[in-house]
């Protein structure tokens, strides 16, 4: 038997790529591939991408330009593109970089092999269609590996909500969610080879409805079918919308066990004004309440948002609107980001607010947002958490895992391995993680 080819996927962006980037190889394995950690050993170079902020475009361009060197030495050398570059650019990409060999869009990996295929046959292989099939649900299987102790599921994809500055409702397409059963006997598989924790993935999380032979199934139905599966202990779900939260999901929050008590709701501007010119269809004062509920069941759950500044038109006040939004909810953790113009969305035509405030802004806002995610884990201190141990630390004996609350944990745990869960008494905080001792 000859050799197992050797596949480098390089993954940009989001969870969800991060999951496709799996399937990827797991499709590849059928063509004979192996992955490697060393773009220079590949046979196969995928660059998994990102469209979302940026000049994603234009960094991939710069990438690709880096493996040049590579291509000339080995002309077998197979390089392709994935993501949602992938499905802006689309043919574009190989008019740009002729070395490219393979173009393909986040609605197409099951097709991957025979991509493959036509390309070592010494043809260009492009794919961005939105087929109507699952694309997971073609993807063949593998014999199976042991896991490590957490993994993604995605369980929908692509979006209807057409926020003015996003292009994920153009490069994923519209929302669909995969069937229940599906969903399911993956989770149950995962949880056969070894994982303990499972984090739904969708663009639109919340926004799950799929079919089932009882009819349309929510997202709380499914985490409740999720919280049945013996030997999982923990699930979690990203990113959701907040007109998107009814009843029974907030209920969850506060009922179901294996629920962590985690949530990323990005609410984007706390202006209403701003909200309304982005398209969100709810207010500031709409997402305070949606919060205050939440809290109400839950009220130790930590809350992460995005944010975005810099958006077109955005005055002082609508500014100020946003920090007096975040002084308000008190995050544990958030992410936000520079308003950047994508083309073909709405918000790209009007016209842009001046760099140097954005940037300001941007600063400002972040500054909050530190200080805040700073006290929330000085106030878990002397507190006591439990831990799912996903690896080993720096130091030695030490492991690192996940706490309820996400935080990073580092313990000396010796005796503790991957996938185990025990209690740890917080007793330092760092930039990005918690420390403590095994209680
Ligand atoms: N500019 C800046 N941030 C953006 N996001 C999405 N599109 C843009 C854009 N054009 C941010 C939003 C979203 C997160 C995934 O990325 O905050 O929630
Ligand atoms: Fe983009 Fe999220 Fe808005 Fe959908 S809801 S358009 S993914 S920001």
């Amino acid at each position: 038997m000859s050799d197992p080819k050797k596949l480098f996927i390089k993954t940009y962006g989001c969870q969800m790529n991060v999951y496709d980037s799996e399937r990827m190889a797991e499709a590849l394995g059928t063509s004979g591939y192996e992955t490697t950690n060393a773009p220079e050993d590949a046979d196969m170079i995928l660059l998994n991408t990102c469209h979302i902020r940026e000049k994603a475009a234009e960094k991939i361009y710069s990438e690709l330009g880096r493996f040049k060197g590579l291509k000339q030495g080995n002309p077998d050398l197979k390089i392709g593109v994935a993501g949602c570059v992938a499905q802006a650019e689309g043919a574009e990409i190989m008019r740009r970089q002729p070395m490219v060999d393979l173009v393909v869009g986040p609605q197409s990996y099951h097709r991957l092999p025979a991509m493959e295929a036509k390309t070592r046959a010494g043809e260009k292989a492009l794919d961005t269609d939105f087929p109507e099939e699952d694309k997971f649900d073609h993807l063949p299987k593998r014999p199976k590996p042991t896991r490590g102790p957490t993994a993604f599921l995605t369980v929908q994809e692509g979006c209807d909500k057409f926020c003015a500055f996003c292009v994920v409702p153009y490069t994923r397409g519209a929302e669909v969610s995969r069937p229940v059963d599906r969903i399911l006997t993956e989770a149950r598989d995962l949880v056969e080879r070894g994982v303990r924790e499972i984090t739904l993935l969708g663009q639109n999380v919340n926004a799950y409805h799929g079919a089932s032979d009882g009819g349309d199934w929510t997202l709380s139905r499914l985490i409740w079918a999720l919280n049945d599966i013996d030997g999982l202990e923990r699930i979690r779900f990203t990113t959701s919308h907040p007109n998107d939260m009814d009843d029974a999901l907030i209920a969850a929050h506060g009922e179901c066990d294996k629920l962590m008590p985690y949530l990323h709701l990005p609410v984007q501007s706390g202006s209403d004004n701003i909200l309304k010119a982005m398209n969100r269809k709810h207010t500031a004062e709409q997402y305070i309440r949606l919060i205050e509920r939440i809290r109400a069941v839950r009220p130790d759950i930590l809350l992460s948002g995005d944010f975005i500044v810099g958006f077109p038109g955005e005055t002082d006040q609508d500014f100020e609107d946003t920090m007096s939004l975040v002084r308000e909810v008190n995050y544990g953790q958030a992410y936000s980001f520079k308003y950047s113009t994508r083309p073909g969305t709405p918000a790209s035509e009007k016209p842009q607010i001046d760099n140097d405030l954005a940037s300001n802004r941007l600063h400002k806002l972040q500054g909050l947002l530190t200080q805040q995610q700073r006290a929330v884990q000085e106030s878990m201190i002397g507190k006591t958490v439990k831990v799912l141990f996903e690896k080993p630390g720096r130091l030695e004996g030490q492991m690192v895992g996940k706490s309820e609350y996400l935080h990073a944990v580092h313990a000396v745990a010796p005796n503790v391995s991957r996938g185990e869960i025990h209690p740890v008494r917080i007793t330092y905080s760092e930039s990005n993680s918690l420390g403590g001792e095994l209680a």
